[in-house]
């Protein structure tokens, strides 16, 4: 991998320093050192399960019915990484950046691994995995890691006993069911859905306030949450971007987001 160069080791370090208000927006990268895939990478989610059949209500519910091995096969890729993760170094570092500057975290991930890292002001514009709601929306309730990793036991178990569609239902009632009392799903934004609020609407906010940007593990593909980068750099704001391969904004801090960030709070902290 390419060394970072120095220059931009001190640029970077200079722009936190004198940021007022640092917007940090954050995506499956971040996540990829706690074991949890990307979505875009050449082994990523959306390689073995295309968007079209998984990533929307109507896809994921026809696939259930018509291919509930499959079904479980995508619960189990997205359930079992995130049951068992815990935040990496980068979340650990973003947690000590909001003790040092104002900091709020934007995040497209669903993962809550931000805030187990001890982050405050986090912004989970695509939901969360852990909150279950109503299929109207309303809350029900937070879910634990353990819970997660109970409903992937119950699917190897529907397995097991020979993948009937009827069995898979079953396992994943904690998650999801539909009822005439009001079913339950996961407070998770798929494609075609509007994105979670309050969390949107300050989002936007954040950036008409902030004067940094700070990008991590995010190809940015993905409307609307792609266009908040845009607007707050058209409000002004100085962007430094985290990410192997993508390069965008003033300074490219090329590399794993859990080597990077550490380092550049190492370097804040440094008088
Ligand atoms: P992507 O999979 O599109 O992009 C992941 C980014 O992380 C890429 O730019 C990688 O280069 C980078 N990356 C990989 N490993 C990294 C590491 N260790 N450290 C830092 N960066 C690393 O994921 P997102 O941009 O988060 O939405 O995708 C956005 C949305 O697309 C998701 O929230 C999801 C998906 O479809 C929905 O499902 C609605």
């Amino acid at each position: 991998m390419t060394a970072v160069p120095s220059d931009n080791w001190n640029e970077a370090t200079r722009l936190l320093r004198e940021a007022q208000k640092i917007v940090v927006l954050t995506g499956a990268g971040i996540s990829a050192e706690s074991g949890i895939a990307t979505f875009r990478d050449d082994r990523g989610l959306w390689q073995e399960f295309p968007p079209d059949r998984f990533a929307t209500w109507n896809g994921l519910l026809e696939t259930a019915l018509l291919e509930p091995r499959k079904f479980a096969a995508f619960l189990t890729a997205v359930l079992e990484p995130i049951a068992t993760a815990r935040p990496n170094a980068a979340h650990t570092a973003l947690a000590e950046l909001e003790q040092l500057r104002p900091t709020t975290i934007i995040t497209q991930n669903v993962d809550g691994l931000h805030q187990a890292a001890g982050s405050r002001d986090v912004r989970e514009i695509h939901g969360s995995l852990l909150e279950i709601v109503r299929l109207n929306g309303s809350p029900v309730e937070t879910l634990g890691r353990d819970d997660l990793l109970r409903v992937v036991e119950e699917l190897r178990r529907a397995g097991e006993a020979g993948w009937a569609g009827f069995r898979v239902l079953r396992a994943i009632q904690p998650i999801f069911s539909v009822s005439l009392a009001g079913g339950r799903r996961p407070n998770v934004v798929l494609f075609g859905s509007q994105l979670a609020e309050p969390a949107w609407s300050q989002a936007q906010e954040d950036m008409r306030a902030c004067d940094l940007l700070l990008t991590v593990g995010t190809s940015g593909t993905v409307e609307p949450a792609a266009s908040l980068w845009s607007w707050g750099r058209q409000a002004g704001a100085k962007a430094i971007t985290i990410d192997p391969h993508v390069r965008q904004g003033d300074v490219w801090l090329q590399g794993r987001a859990g080597d990077i960030l550490p380092r550049l709070v190492q370097l804040l902290k440094a008088p």
